[in-house]
C-alpha cells in the first residue's frame, strides 16, 4: 500500500476527489518568495549538489509547490525558490516546453535581464513525473525521454527563444522583418480598427505586428509566441490560422468588406480624415468617382487631394525623395544662408518608398529660423514648384508647457503641408513606366511634402519626434511617462519629479536622459 503522500504527489486533477482541492492562487511570478512555506530556509542537508532544481508555480499552484519543495528538501534535494542561472532542472506540471520557455523569457525580463534565457543544454525542462519518481527513489533518477518537455538539441535547432522588451523604444526593429506575412495581416486589422475610429484596438494590433517584426527569425508555430508582450489572444489566433491554413478568414473578409475598401479609398484622398470619410460612406459614397459625382462640398485641401489622387497614391521612391531634397536645399540656401535641411520621417529610417517626404529645417543661430517657412515657400512658389501649400505658424511657448500639455502628439512648430510638382527629369525610370498606357505621358508628378521648422534648441527633440515610426514615438512617450515620470514631446523633455526641462543637443542625449539604449533611425521601424 502506498502512503497518503503518494496521493498528494499526483496532479490535483488526478487526486482523490473527496480531498478538498488545493486552491490555486493567482500569482504573477513563480519567483515570488512571499509563499512562506517555500522560502523557509533549507534546514535539511543537501545530498545532491549537482542538480539545482526549480519548481515552476505556473499551473502547479503555490500550495502544491510549497509541499513538493518541503518534500524534496527533506530528501536532500537542492531546490531554489527563485529561478537563476545556477538552476539546472526546471520542473513543471501540465506545462508544455514552449510555455515554460515563454515563462523563463518573461521572468528574465521582469528581473531586468534583457538577454536570452539560458541556452538549452544548460537547463533541462522536466515534467513533474521526473520529480515524483525521484522522490520515490530518494535520489535524482536518470532522465528519460518521457520526463523531458523538450529535447535539448531540438531546442537549440528549432525553437526560437525570444526575449522581447515590451516598449518598442527598447528594441531595435529594422526593415528586415522575418515575419512580414503575419505582421502585414495584423496591420490590416489595425488599419480596419483605425478606420472604425477604434484607436485602442488599432494600437493593440500595431503593437502585435511590431513584436512579430522584431523577432530574429520566422516563427513556425503560434505557441512560440506565448508569453511575449503585446500578443493577445486575438492576434495569436490570427497568427495560428495563417500558419496552419495559409491565410486568416478574418483578415481576408476585412480586406473584401465594403466599408474597409471604401474607407481606405476615401481617406486615401489628401485632406480627408476618418470622420469625413465615414460621413460620406453613410451617404453611399464609396469611391472617388462617386464622390466627384455627389456634388459634396470639398475644402481647398481636399480639392487638391482629388485633383492629384492617383499621383499621391503612388509611392514616392527614394530617388524622388532625394530630388525633392535637392529642391528644398536650394530654396533654403537661397532665402537663408546657413540654415540646415534634414531628411526625416520614413526615409530617414531607411525606407525605400514613402507616402510623402518629410524635412526638418533649422538655423544654427537661435531665432534666425523664425519665419523661415514663409520665405522658403515663397521661393518655391515663385519657381512654380508647389501645387498646394498650407502653412501653420509656430505656437509653442515653453513657459506655457506644463507636464499636462507637452505630451500631446501634436506639436506646434512652424510647418508646411504641401504638394510639390516634381519634374519628370528628376524621376527614376521605373516611375516613368508606371504612367505608360495612361493619357499622354505627364512631364511631372505630384508629391506630398512636409516641411517642419524648429529652433536650434529644440532641434534634437524635433528630429527624434519626426523620425518616427508612429508606434516608436508613441512608446517613447509612454516610456517617458510611465517608467521615468517625464513628459516627452517634439519640443522638449520635462522631468516631472525635478520640475524642470532637460536639455539635449542630440538624440543620443535624449535617449540617455530617458535611461534607454540609443537606437539609430534604422532601428526605429516598429
Ligand atoms: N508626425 C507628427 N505630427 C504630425 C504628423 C507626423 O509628429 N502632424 C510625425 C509622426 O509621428 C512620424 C513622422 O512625423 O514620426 C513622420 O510622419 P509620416 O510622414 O506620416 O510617416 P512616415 O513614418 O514618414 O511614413 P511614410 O513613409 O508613409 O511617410
Ligand atoms: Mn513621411
Ligand atoms: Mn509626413
Amino acid at each position: 500500500m502506498r502512503p497518503i503522500l503518494d496521493d498528494r504527489l499526483r496532479a490535483p486533477e488526478k487526486r482523490n476527489p473527496t480531498m478538498v482541492p488545493l486552491k490555486r492562487r493567482r500569482v504573477v511570478s513563480s519567483c515570488d518568495s512571499s509563499t512562506s512555506d517555500v522560502s523557509n530556509t533549507n534546514n535539511n542537508r543537501i545530498k545532491f549538489q549537482q542538480q539545482v532544481l526549480f519548481l515552476l508555480e505556473r499551473k502547479m499552484g503555490s500550495s502544491r509547490r510549497a509541499f513538493l519543495t518541503r518534500l524534496g528538501r527533506s530528501k536532500g534535494f537542492r531546490i531554489e525558490e527563485r529561478f537563476s542561472e545556477s538552476v539546472t532542472h526546471v520542473i513543471s506540471e501540465n506545462n508544455s516546453g514552449d510555455e515554460v520557455w515563454a515563462w523563463l523569457n518573461s521572468a528574465q525580463e521582469e528581473g531586468g535581464h534583457h538577454g536570452q534565457p539560458p541556452a538549452p543544454p544548460a537547463v533541462r525542462l522536466l515534467d513533474i513525473s521526473w520529480y515524483t519518481e525521484s522522490m520515490h527513489e530518494g535520489r535524482p533518477v536518470e532522465i528519460q525521454d518521457r520526463h523531458t518537455l523538450q529535447e535539448p538539441q531540438q531546442n537549440a535547432e528549432e525553437l526560437p527563444l525570444f526575449s522581447v522588451p515590451s516598449y518598442a523604444c527598447q528594441r531595435s526593429t529594422t526593415l528586415h522583418s522575418h515575419n512580414l506575412l503575419l505582421s502585414d495581416a495584423l496591420s490590416v486589422l489595425a488599419q480596419s480598427a483605425e478606420l472604425a475610429e477604434d484607436e485602442g484596438r488599432g494600437v493593440a494590433f500595431r503593437r502585435a505586428a511590431a513584436v512579430l517584426n522584431f523577432l530574429p527569425k520566422a516563427i513556425s508555430a503560434a505557441e512560440h509566441l506565448r508569453g511575449l508582450p503585446s500578443l493577445g489572444e486575438h492576434s495569436l489566433r490570427v497568427v495560428q490560422e495563417i500558419l496552419e491554413d495559409g491565410s486568416s478568414r478574418e483578415v481576408e473578409s476585412t480586406k473584401q468588406s465594403d466599408q474597409y475598401r471604401a474607407m481606405k479609398a476615401l481617406t486615401g484622398i489628401f485632406g480627408v480624415g476618418v470622420k469625413t470619410a465615414h460621413r460620406w460612406f453613410k451617404l453611399g459614397i464609396h469611391t472617388l468617382a462617386q464622390l466627384e459625382d455627389s456634388g459634396q462640398a470639398l475644402n481647398h485641401t481636399q480639392q487638391a487631394g482629388v485633383q492629384h489622387y492617383s499621383d499621391l497614391n503612388q509611392p514616392v521612391t527614394k530617388a524622388e525623395a532625394d530630388a525633392i531634397g535637392h529642391l528644398v536645399e536650394t530654396a533654403v540656401v537661397a532665402v537663408s544662408p546657413g540654415a540646415q535641411v534634414t531628411l526625416i520621417g520614413g526615409f530617414r529610417r531607411g525606407k525605400v518608398t514613402g507616402h510623402d517626404v518629410d524635412f526638418l529645417l533649422t538655423h544654427p543661430e537661435e531665432g534666425k529660423e523664425d519665419g523661415l517657412i514663409f520665405k522658403v515657400v515663397a521661393w518655391l512658389e515663385a519657381q512654380g514648384l508647389l501645387l498646394y501649400q498650407k502653412i501653420t505658424k509656430n505656437s509653442y511657448l515653453e513657459s506655457k508647457e506644463g507636464p499636462s500639455r507637452s505630451a500631446s502628439t501634436m506639436d506646434r512648430f512652424e510647418r508646411c503641408f504641401s504638394i510639390f510638382r516634381l519634374d519628370q527629369e528628376e524621376r527614376s525610370e521605373e516611375g516613368r513606366s508606371l504612367d505608360d498606357g495612361k493619357e499622354t505621358q505627364k512631364a511631372w508628378r505630384a508629391v506630398r511634402v512636409d516641411l517642419v521648422v524648429s529652433p536650434k534648441s529644440q532641434y534634437a527633440f524635433a528630429l527624434l519626434g519626426w523620425t518616427g515610426s508612429k508606434l516608436f514615438e508613441r512608446d517613447l512617450r509612454r516610456w517617458a511617462g510611465h517608467e521615468r515620470s517625464m513628459s516627452l514631446s517634439s519640443h522638449a523633455l520635462f522631468d516631472i519629479k525635478q520640475g524642470k526641462h532637460l536639455r539635449a543637443d542630440s538624440e543620443e542625449e535624449i535617449f540617455a536622459h530617458l535611461g534607454l539604449d540609443y537606437i539609430p533611425p534604422s532601428g526605429r521601424n516598429a
